[in-house]
């Protein structure tokens, strides 16, 4: 276990007799540590959270990361959190702060809560609660949404971006002014077997495209004209997904809805579209 978090699982220890008076969560998943409010601005601007945006914070603590995401860049969403002080004191400052509406919190058990509304989840949990969310994250969020962890990766889930710093507020939290954000977006679903209609350049039958996936990490082959060809230079961001095939020209994007993929070929300078459809 890393020094960050021995001292986290450390504070959580302290803080457990008064957890225990509170709540019976599925699991505990750490003790109420605010994230310095710079940590806080930094999350929401690495997010590139926006008036659009519908955020969750799972264990929101005093509600800082959701009224912050409220009042300084115009998001809406909601904090869960067991410790009914905390959920008090969070819906108390919005209020005051006249943002009522916009950030709201609840005393609910974060791997209870339904995330499908957000297309930001933020957390600053324990390590290996952090880990134990990665299928529900991946089940229930939309392709695209993005989620900000606080010191703690998702293990087996590549980042979009992530960045470490030093913030002397920190030495008191994780004992080490060492500061990670990690940033990852919840990748389609494209494993399967599809079935492919090709642009007539490429080919004037259609062809059955295999995909195997790890998360973001995507692999496969295309078999069209009596022969198969591996797919090189895949990448799947949120819905979007692209890659060439080996030892040949055109390169291929399309955007996944649900059992559906749509987009263009290039080759040179032209460009025909060409789909796909999620074979039973
Ligand atoms: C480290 S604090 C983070 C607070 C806030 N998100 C922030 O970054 O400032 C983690 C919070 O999660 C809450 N918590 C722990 N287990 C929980 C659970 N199962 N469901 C909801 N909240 C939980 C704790 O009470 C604590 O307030």
């Amino acid at each position: 276990m890393s020094r960050i978090a021995a001292v986290f699982v450390a504070l959580f220890m302290s803080a457990s007799p008064s957890y225990a008076e509170d709540v019976q969560p599925v699991k505990y998943a750490g003790p109420y540590v605010p994230s310095p409010q710079s940590v806080v601005a930094d999350m929401l601007r690495y997010a590139e959270v926006g008036p659009n945006d519908f955020l969750i914070d799972l264990g929101s603590g005093d509600g800082r990361i959701v009224r912050t995401a409220a009042k300084v860049f115009g998001a809406r969403g909601f904090g869960v959190e067991i410790k009914e002080d905390l959920v008090r004191q969070a819906n108390e400052a919005a209020r005051q702060e006249g943002i009522g509406e916009q950030a709201r919190f609840y005393k609910q058990d974060l791997f209870k809560t339904d995330l499908s509304q957000a297309s930001v989840v933020t957390m600053y949990l324990l390590p290996d609660t952090v880990n134990l969310l990665k299928d529900k994250l991946l089940a229930e969020l939309r392709p695209g949404t993005r989620i900000v962890s606080h010191d703690y990766p998702l293990t087996g889930w590549t980042p979009e971006k992530d960045r470490v710093f030093d913030l002397e507020e920190k030495v008191a939290i994780s004992g080490v002014k060492t500061t990670i954000l990690w940033l990852y977006i919840v990748p389609a679903k494209v494993e399967g077997h599809w079935g492919v209609q090709l642009p007539p350049a490429v080919s004037k039958r259609a062809g059955t495209l295999e995909l195997k996936q790890q998360i973001t990490s995507v692999h496969g082959w295309l078999r069209f004209d009596g022969q198969e060809t591996p797919l090189e230079a895949v990448k799947l961001r949120g819905d979007r997904l692209s890659f060439r095939l080996a030892g040949r020209q055109g390169d291929f994007e399309g955007r996944v809805k649900g059992d559906a993929i749509e987009g263009t070929v290039r080759i040179g300078r032209a460009s025909a579209p060409w789909r796909a459809k999620l074979g039973r």
